[in-house]
């Protein structure tokens, strides 16, 4: 290894690490306040400024080289260190004692303390600029910040959302949102990154804003005054007084802000982070460690946790009698409960019950379900919501390479060099994992391909944007394909050592010629042949998809064509390459994981294969039903037809979330005893029997398995709220008065089965997984994970993977003279899903207050439609109202509605049509017809809506500009007279 010296003293280093990250490696004190490794360096700061070679250099944007000498401590470095930091200082007033940012991990206040500075230099002068408190989330203080452009970095950089920028020629530089616009009406998407990265208090969550102190809370003219009092101090007594103050007070307050680790309740990107609590307020969410994310979150993880506190919890069971709700006791309701399930498994047998389990809740909650089912009530009728969007694309892998989920990690798509994304508006529905592909496509010239029928940000950004005709991915991609085996270009020594079913495959792509697919998608041939070219061109390519491919009639087979592509240009077994079907919630590759699916138990074990039954009847104590049970869909199909009597859903929205939901509804209505375990009374409650008050994730422990495999445990923020129950424990209630006598006392218990009887995760346990530790699945009993899977074989018996023939059919429910336009539904960024979460947080309900449906210029003039005009749209299965927003998001006669509303849901308008091998609901193959209403309204996305913004894309934080400065010099040659003791004391001049 290679060797530098610093103060004397060698150090190891490897090649290209920076000199900074091997001095606090080492140990050795430099301050570094515009530093944050995750983003690099980004001198601005200049107070890491250490001697090299008898040079000044900053030590961050430095690499560390062979025989190099550095001295940190010298006159020379010590005192453009003083400098630098004096500077900083002029821009920002040290009233620690009374600032909400006083918790010990501020870098100013640290920084000062580093540095032994009693007396700054250059006087403090404020800005000539308010604070902007115009977003609903942070606010702005210019007179407190230090001009270090992290924020900047952060935003431009990190979450490429380029919002932020420092106009470094201007005489009173400041952060600027869009070049000068207030937060407010910025392109800012509250994702929080600035906000996490800023070393100081000049950006703020305003959830810490008076409640972070013990005297942060007074108001305006006291607080002036105290920081007057705490100023005055200054001149006489010197900063080292109001650091020791501000440190009794922060020990203080260190005694009642607690900070526990969770991992977010929204997506399946799996971002985990602290959340600091001050009894049940919720002061921030701050992210850093978390292996999927780092300092990465979106709006929803960053600021989206009101509902937790909400009024509106269900914290008592409720019983319905006469058409109405009461109050319950949990021994009434349980028992009731018991006492209903057990009367319908007399009359009509087991499988007259059918389970539904929770992919928001976790691994441990899935797998006692399917237990409770299994082997209490005797029945497979099991499912999760995967069956609503990622069943497809787990068959499509299953199929071809043998796991159902990613075959890597979201390191290898940022590490890919060329990204394709079907059918996933990834940017609004995975956003942290959106962030990485911006980042290496921005700053590493990462290629871009996205298909899918709107021109969403990451369309935007693609370097081929493609606009096939609904619901014909397969053909371009199964076209892109055979041009590739036609031109000898397909990867034939990775097929011929590791791929089945070549020539048979072949044989099948025959009638997908590019013509052919030109007319069916309606992309020109020489796009298709320039992505082809692309394709092969990549030395590394992922595919990441999502709903856009799988709620299809054809789900499973585009899913499968996914794969096949990949398999045939050899983009499995190596970094950088794979298959990603993006996850939708947080944890709905863990429920299917975990066996709430009715064919499954945990780990995919079939329950028809009759070893594996004879395992877990033998773990259980129990006979086991021998063939699979009912799906989601089924079970609605079967309470039609009278076969079903009783439904147990839990955390699972499925009078809004299910296609065709006026179907859906009318069974919920029919069936005769239903039971829904919930946090709020959603839509589905209005059809219960019986309500069970369950808490959300900060209310309780266990596992999530994020989109990448990934394990990681959750602890408990608060304690439940009023009588409510973990879901786990609840459902262990409901077992026992069934007589199942469990006993788990914690969920840790609950995993220890799980990973005795599933070889999938026999090494997972809650030590490998405490605090920030991950696991990926698979897991061996040693705890060796895999983040990237097939590294030695494909998981079938021989070790190979197989092609697998395809053809195409036309989509379903098409349209006509009567249904003259196509409607797209989806996720939008702000929102999780049905919105029974996230509208409880009045921020993001202020910016994004309702649904809406987007109408293509070029429709909308055709017939007279303006922004906030009230449509009604009508399909063969029911109809909505909305107002419209005029977007060249979506073209031509497409339509597209998020699927954010419990009042007019999109889901009435989908149908029953599914995807053949999995019954996924084809919710994106739906027709409807337009009514254009009399009503006009406001446009329904708010001018505070960072759609409306402008971003100022830049290379980062620009510090070059900075050094241009007719009035920047380099610290440390003598133009500013430092008389602060240095780190040992002594004064330096
Ligand atoms: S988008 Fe907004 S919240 Fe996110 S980093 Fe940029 S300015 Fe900050
Ligand atoms: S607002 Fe931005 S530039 Fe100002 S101190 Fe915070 S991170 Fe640095
Ligand atoms: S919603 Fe997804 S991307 Fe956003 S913070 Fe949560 S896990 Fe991360
Ligand atoms: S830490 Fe090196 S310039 Fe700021």
């Amino acid at each position: 290894m290679p060797v530098a010296t610093i103060d004397g003293t060698k150090h190891e280093f490897s090649a290209g690490e920076r000199l900074l990250d091997v001095m606090n490696r080492a140990g050795v004190a430099v301050p570094q306040v515009c530093y944050h490794p995750q983003m690099g360096p980004i001198q601005t700061c200049d107070t890491c400024m250490v001697e090299m070679d008898g040079k000044l250099v900053r030590a961050c944007g430095t690499l560390a080289a062979e025989g190099l000498k550095v001295a940190t401590e010298s006159a020379r470095a010590q005192k453009a260190q003083r400098e630098a930091f004096d500077r900083i200082l002029g821009n920002h007033l040290l009233y620690c004692t009374v600032c909400d940012n006083n918790n010990g991990n501020c870098t100013v206040h640290n920084t000062t303390k580093m540095l032994a500075v009693e007396h700054q230099q250059i006087p403090y002068k404020p800005k000539p600029y308010d604070k902007d408190f115009t977003n609903p989330f942070y606010r702005y203080d210019p007179d407190q910040c230090i001009l270090c452009g992290r924020c900047v970095e952060a935003c431009q950089n990190v979450q490429v959302n380029e919002t932020l920028s420092i106009r470094w020629e201007d005489e009173h530089p400041r952060v600027l949102w869009d070049g000068g616009a207030p937060i407010g009406e910025s392109s800012c998407v509250s994702c929080g990154h600035c906000v996490t990265v800023c070393p100081c208090n000049a950006l703020m969550e305003t959830t810490m804003l008076g409640e972070a102190g013990y005297f942060t809370d007074l108001p305006k003219p006291a607080l002036d005054g105290m920081i007057d009092v705490v100023k005055g101090i200054e001149p006489e007594l010197g900063y080292g007084a109001i650091l020791q103050l501000s440190e009794v007070e922060e020990a203080m307050r260190e005694s009642r802000t607690k900070k526990t680790k969770t991992v977010c309740t929204y997506c399946g990107v799996g971002c985990s982070f602290d959340v600091w609590t001050r009894d049940r307020h919720i002061l921030k969410v701050e992210p850093e460690h978390g292996a999927a994310n780092g300092i990465s979150t979106c709006v929803k993880g960053k600021f989206g946790w009101e509902f937790v506190n909400s009024q509106d919890r269900l914290t008592k069971p409720l019983i319905r009698e006469d058409g109405k709700f009461r109050e319950a006791t949990w021994d009434e309701a349980l028992g009731l409960v018991a006492r209903r399930f057990s009367e319908i498994k007399a009359a009509h047998g087991p499988d007259a019950l059918a389970f539904v389990s929770s992919s928001k809740c976790t691994n441990e909650e899935s797998y006692l379900m399917q237990k409770l089912a299994r082997a209490v009530i005797g029945t497979n009728n099991m499912d999760n919501c995967s069956r609503y969007c990622q069943a497809p694309a787990t068959i499509g892998l299953f199929r071809t390479v043998g796991y159902g989920g990613d075959s890597g990690s979201i390191s290898d798509i940022e590490a890919a060099e060329l990204v394709v994304i079907v059918g996933s508006n990834t940017a609004e529905s995975h956003p942290v994992l959106a962030t990485r592909v911006k980042q290496s496509h921005k700053l590493r010239g990462q290629k871009l391909i996205v298909s899918d029928l709107r021109k969403h940000e990451m369309a935007h950004r693609a370097d081929v944007f493609l606009h096939p005709k609904p619901g014909t991915d397969l053909i371009w991609m199964s076209a892109v394909t055979r041009w590739i085996f036609d031109q000898g270009l397909a990867k034939t020594d990775f097929l011929s050592q590791w791929v089945n079913g070549v020539e048979e495959y072949r044989k099948s792509l025959e009638p997908f010629t590019m013509e052919f697919a030109s007319q069916r998608t309606g992309l020109p041939v020489e796009t298709l042949e320039k992505v082809a070219r692309m394709i092969v061109d990549a030395k590394s390519m992922c595919v990441l998809w999502a709903m856009g491919v799988t709620q299809h009639s054809m789900g499973s087979d585009t899913s499968t064509a996914i794969s096949n592509l990949l398999l045939a240009t050899g983009n499995y077994m190596r970094p950088g390459t794979g298959a990603y079907p993006l996850r939708g919630h947080n944890n709905v590759q863990g429920a299917s994981d975990h066996g709430a699916m009715p064919n499954n138990y945990t780990g995919y074990q079939k329950v028809e294969d009759l070893e594996i039954r004879a395992k877990f009847e033998k773990a259980w104590g129990v006979t086991l039903p021998p063939k699979a049970g009912l799906d989601n869909h089924q079970m609605i199909d079967a309470i039609h037809e009278g076969k079903l009597k009783a439904l147990y859903v839990f955390g699972e929205e499925m009078s809004l979330v299910d296609s065709n939901a006026n179907y859906v509804d009318a069974a919920l209505a029919k069936v005769d005893f239903l039971v829904i375990q919930e946090i709020f009374f959603s839509e589905t409650c209005k059809f219960a029997d019986v309500i069970l008050p369950a808490c959300p994730s900060l209310e309780k422990e266990g596992t999530f398995t994020s989109t990448e495999r990934r394990i990681q445990r959750l602890y408990p923020v608060f304690e439940p709220l009023g009588e409510s129950r973990p879901d786990w424990q609840i459902i262990m209630n409901v077992a026992n008065q069934l007589g199942a006598g469990w006993r788990y006392a914690h969920p840790s218990e609950i995993y220890q089965e799980i990973a005795a009887q599933t070889p999938m995760f026999a090494g997972v346990t809650y030590e490998r997984l405490e605090g920030y530790k991950t696991l990926q699945w698979p897991v061996a009993a040693d705890g060796t994970d895999q983040p990237l899977l097939y590294t030695q074989k494909f998981a079938f018996p021989d070790g190979k993977a197989k092609l697998f023939p395809l053809q195409w059919t036309e989509p379903t429910d098409q349209q006509d003279a009567n249904f003259d336009l196509h409607l797209n539904n989806g996720r939008l960024l702000e929102h999780f899903h049905e919105g029974n979460l996230t509208y409880r947080t009045k921020g993001i309900k202020e910016k994004t207050p309702s649904t809406f449906v987007e109408v293509s210029p070029e429709l909308a003039k055709a017939r007279g439609i303006d922004n906030g005009r009230w449509v009604e749209l009508t399909s063969r299965y029911g109809e909505v109202r909305v107002q419209a927003v005029v977007t060249d998001r979506v073209k031509g006669e497409e339509l597209y509605m998020p699927m954010n509303s419990t009042a007019e849901p999109v889901n009435r308008l989908t149908s029953s049509h599914t995807d053949v091998v999995t019954h996924t609901p084809a919710y994106k193959e739906t027709s409807v017809r337009m009514k254009v209403l009399e009503e006009e309204g406001a446009n329904p996305l708010p001018r505070t809506n960072s759609r409306f913004g402008h971003p100022t894309p830049q290379m980062g934080v620009e510090v070059e500009r900075k050094w241009k400065r007719a009035d920047y010099h380099e610290p440390g040659n003598g133009l500013v007279q430092i008389r602060t003791p240095g780190k040992s004391g002594e004064p330096v001049s």
